[in-house]
């Protein structure tokens, strides 16, 4: 851990007060949020809800104009950029790769943080960048250039240069968003040990599922402020995702993991619905 004053009572990664605005009008309204060491945290909201905005204001890409943003104990307008980094590991929603890179040299730049100066990797740098690409099943492309992959793959190669980067608290904007089955599960179950070893999480998720199954606790944004915030079963309700979203769901609990499914309602099974009812006595 970057800090051994932060217990594990105290937030690894805390937001207070936080608000943003964009010229063009979007942006965030007193945010307040914690996250702890062991916990997945999960940020969900609607499209342009705000929630790539307070992901840009935790790792510090951002200025917030309200409010303030504190990392493993400390004011992280007041950290250097290197230390932020080693203590903060982020997967942007839209990754950008300006030069044509290999993956393995994609992956050692989650490293470059703990390196002194001008200081090149080491054969331990080496090997954790290995391992990392091997815990996201992507070990294959390691010699393969990063703007070749395709979109699923890269994703797998930007995790594992967070998972490179052994840092206490990570912050995940749509990690999963264009991976198939197999791999969000196995993402997901990465980003649960992680945390479960002691680390903070903070997702941004589309998925509600995978949020019912994987985050301890949720935070819904609409529009910019917190709309719902709390334990992932008693936050995702009805009301609040149907008022959030503005859309109609159906959540009921899966009877083999007893995580909560929510499915949205197409029009075809809303008027099923609307026809049942009026059917009825
Ligand atoms: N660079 C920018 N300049 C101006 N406005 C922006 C910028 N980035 C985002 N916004 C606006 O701020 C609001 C919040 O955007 P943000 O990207 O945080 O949403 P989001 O919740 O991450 O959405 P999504 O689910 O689509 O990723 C939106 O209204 C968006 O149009
Ligand atoms: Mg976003």
């Amino acid at each position: 851990m970057a800090d051994a004053r932060v217990g594990a009572a105290d937030a690894a990664l805390a937001g207070a007060g936080l608000g943003f605005r964009y010229a063009s009008g979007g942006g965030v309204t007193g945010v307040d949020l914690e996250v702890r060491a062991g916990e997945v945290v999960g940020l969900l909201g609607p499209n342009g809800s705000g929630k790539s905005t307070l992901v840009r204001l935790l790792s510090g890409v951002l200025a917030p104009v309200a409010g303030r943003v504190r990392l493993l104990g400390d004011d992280l307008a007041a950290l250097p950029r290197a230390e932020i980094a080693r203590r903060l590991a982020v997967v942007p929603q839209e990754p950008r790769f300006d030069l044509p890179f290999g993956v393995l040299e994609t992956v050692l730049l989650g490293r470059h943080p703990h390196l002194a100066g001008v200081a090149f990797e080491s054969e331990r740098d080496l090997a954790l960048a290995r391992a990392a690409l091997e815990r996201c099943g992507a070990l294959h492309l390691a010699e393969r250039a990063i703007d070749e992959l395709s979109a699923g793959e890269r994703q797998r190669v930007v995790f594992a240069r967070a998972l490179a980067q052994e840092a206490p608290v990570l912050l995940l904007d749509e990690p999963a968003s264009f991976l198939d089955l197999r791999y969000q599960v196995e993402l997901f179950d990465r980003t649960r040990e992680l945390a479960d070893g002691g680390r903070a999480v903070l997702a941004v998720l589309h998925d509600l599922n995978l949020a019912a199954e994987y985050c301890d606790r949720v935070i819904l944004l609409a529009g910019g402020r917190v709309e719902a915030a709390g334990a992932t079963a008693a936050t995702l309700t009805y009301a609040n995702l149907t008022r959030a979203y503005g859309t109609e769901v159906y959540v009921d609990l899966n009877d083999l993991t007893g995580a909560l499914v929510v499915t949205p309602l197409s029009a075809r099974a809303r008027a099923r619905l609307a026809a049942e009812r009026s059917e009825r006595p």
